[in-house]
């Protein structure tokens, strides 16, 4: 099918990618004029794994191309899909403004009949008033259906999860666009749930809030296991292997950050309370999430009693493995309170360091995970990159000023490390 995407982010660039990969024709569109130029010269605004072979594959088989002409793009297909963002406001709802330009750029340019599918995280019911806004700006009358169809994608494991998803849900008004939507999943070995558009863009933040209240709870259970001198991870394991409840988003850290999951939370609480419903089960997943950090770098403080002058390595900035995107990520928000302290840091990310230097110009960064221990009076880990695993433990304990090891993502084995001669704090255990 032909398939226009508007705006080229990480949701839009991974899901024109992976439609393309599909076999259907995509466009994908931005007004970044400079980040088309970059795509189309092979270069990549964003890290992400196996992305870039994909989008170098389908371009060069003609089936993904980029502009900055959304009336090119929407002359062109018989989809358009809707992958602009929307960032939170002040007050944590959502501003919809872009949603708004590109139903109106859609409506001013609209010749014959088309599907506008709403990808971007949206309050429950948007896709009425982008049908509405289409319907007014339209120049002649023409017939339109709008879908939602909300992505579940993971930062760091989008095209697996584009490629392979659990289920796509496809929220419509009327059946007219049903087949449509169906022949461009067809190539996706998934179950399809049809809905009426409100449960398909409440399902994406029931999801989001589902996973960050997961996380909360096995936060909050940290803090017990604690005081109770249990571990945290064979609480996870003995409650996950109940199918019913299930072993994912049971790792306890320092909290969850990113894109997502703070700004949906926000906006589900937004969302209910403009509803009429105080939803305040999701606001104490806020609080504990933010509890977790203070409780982390108080952990910090206390254990090395003085913060000014010490030397703390850091590693990992991004907010989660395998992904540099560094918006609200935890270990950034650490880095901040230990310099704000008068820690000075040197910090070592896999992947994240380029886009952290505007967010923390005055620290170290050090180009390779096992120089970052030297001369440090504590080490702390804050991302859970697997390669970290890999790191020379024995030589970080020996060439420390003082070997202290806080593990925020409880990647470490305790034993091992106290085997090494590390003072060792990890979470809940
Ligand atoms: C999340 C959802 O998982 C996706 O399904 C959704 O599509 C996406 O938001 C979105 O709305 O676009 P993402 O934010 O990329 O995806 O990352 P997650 O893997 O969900 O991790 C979020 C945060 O939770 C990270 O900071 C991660 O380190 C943390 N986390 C995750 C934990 O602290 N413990 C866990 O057990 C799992």
């Amino acid at each position: 099918m032909k398939i226009a995407i508007i705006g080229t982010g990480y949701v839009g660039l991974v899901t024109g990618t992976c439609l393309a990969e599909a076999g259907h024709e995509v466009v994908c569109v931005d007004c970044d004029a400079e980040k088309i130029a970059m795509l189309e010269a092979g270069g990549m605004p964003i890290y992400e794994p196996g992305l870039e072979e994909l989008v170098r594959g389908n371009r060069d088989a003609g089936r993904l191309r980029f502009t900055t002409s959304t009336p090119e793009a929407v002359h062109a297909s018989q989809i358009v899909f809707i992958a602009v963002p929307t960032p939170p406001l002040p007050d944590g709802s959502v501003d919809l403004s872009f949603i708004e330009r590109v139903a109106r750029e859609v409506a001013a340019n609209l010749t014959g009949y088309r599907i506008v599918v709403d990808k971007s995280t949206v309050p429950v019911r948007t896709g009425q008033k982008v049908a509405e806004t289409i319907k007014r700006y339209c120049r002649t009358p023409v017939e339109f259906d709008v879908v939602s169809n909300p992505e579940f994608l993971r930062e760091g494991s989008a095209v697996e999860d584009f490629l392979r998803p659990d289920r796509i849900v496809v929220g419509v008004s009327s059946p007219r666009p049903v087949s449509a939507m169906r022949q461009v999943y067809a190539p996706f070995d998934a179950p399809i749930v049809v809905t009426d558009i409100q449960s398909a863009e409440l399902i994406k933040h029931a999801a989001n809030s589902f996973l960050a209240l997961k996380i909360s709870y096995i936060n909050a259970l940290s803090v017990i296991c604690e005081a109770s001198h249990a571990d945290v991870q064979d609480v996870a394991n003995g409650i996950g292997m109940d199918r019913r409840i299930g072993r994912q988003f049971l790792d306890a850290s320092l909290g969850f950050g990113g894109s997502c999951f703070p700004k949906d939370l926000s906006a589900f609480i937004k969302i209910a309370e403009q509803l009429g419903y105080d939803f305040a089960l999701l606001r104490e997943v806020q609080r504990i999430n933010a509890q977790q950090l203070d409780r982390f770098f108080r952990k910090i403080v206390d254990t090395l009693w003085v913060i000014k002058d010490k030397q703390i390595g850091i590693l990992g900035l991004a907010f989660k493995e395998n992904t540099d995107d560094v918006r609200m990520s935890p270990a950034i928000e650490l880095c901040r309170r230990l310099q704000a302290e008068g820690a000075r840091l040197r910090v070592h990310d896999p992947k994240a360091m380029d886009k952290a230097r505007a967010l923390l110009p005055d620290v170290t960064y050090v180009a390779h995970q096992d120089d970052v221990a030297e001369g440090c009076d504590a080490l702390v880990l804050a991302t859970e990159w697997s390669q970290f695993k890999q790191l020379d433990l024995a030589k970080a304990c020996r060439v420390m000023t003082c070997p202290i090891l806080f593990d925020g993502r409880n990647l470490f084995d305790k034993n091992e490390m106290e085997h090494l001669g590390f003072i060792y704090k990890s979470i809940g255990r």
